[in-house]
């Protein structure tokens, strides 16, 4: 056998179809651990913070900064009286949001009637609603206790604010 058939022979071999599609595999490991190696070390943004919680009362007037335009883009409302840090659910609340109208307002009119939109008075004493729509209001409530931290209660005019201690382990359920 000479050489020239020899090399030949070997190119034949690396370049055989079977081999190519090895090192194909080869290569594509490679560069998939490569690639998991560089991923890992690259940092993922980190999510946001939860913002600290706050225990107050506030009126409407006051409840109406907390509508997720300000800079901590905390969202806050209120269901029959009661205000929820709703900025977990900054997407269904916060600008933009399918229930932005909810955001900084009293929501209980706009709950218990199904319309997505917060009457603008001083403050709503919804007498007027059915009891069905009371009833709605009430199982919105709920549900807001459940997913959400209380903040504290809606002033009428004329009340005053609760004093809350500094404890940030408030129940979310003391209410
Ligand atoms: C065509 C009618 C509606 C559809 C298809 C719809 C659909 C939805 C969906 C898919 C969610 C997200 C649920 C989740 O991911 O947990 C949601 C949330 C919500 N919807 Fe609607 N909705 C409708 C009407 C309304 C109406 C009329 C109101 C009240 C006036 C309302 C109030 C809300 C609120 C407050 C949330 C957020 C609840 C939370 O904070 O967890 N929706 N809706």
């Amino acid at each position: 056998m000479s050489e020239t058939e020899q090399t030949v022979t070997f190119w034949d071999e690396l370049t055989s179809p079977i081999n190519l599609v090895l090192v194909a595999i080869i290569v594509y490991l490679v560069y998939k651990i490569i690639q998991s190696k560089f991923e890992s070390d690259v940092e993922v943004a980190p999510p946001p913070k939860p913002l600290p919680k706050i225990r107050k009362d506030l009126t409407v007037a006051e409840l109406k900064n907390y509508d997720g335009t300000q800079p901590d883009g905390r969202v806050l409302l209120a269901v029959n009286g009661t205000i929820f840090d709703v900025t977990r659910g900054k997407r269904f609340y916060g600008p933009g949001g399918p229930y932005a109208a909810f955001a900084g307002k009293d929501a209980t009119r706009g709950l218990a009637t199904g319309e997505v939109a917060a009457s603008d008075k001083e403050y709503d004493d919804v007498s007027d609603l059915t009891s069905d729509e009371i009833a709605s209001a009430k199982e919105w409530e709920e549900q807001f206790r459940e997913k959400y931290d209380i903040v504290g209660r809606l002033l009428k005019p004329g009340e005053t604010p609760n004093k809350y201690s500094d404890d940030e382990s408030e129940d979310k359920k003391s209410q």
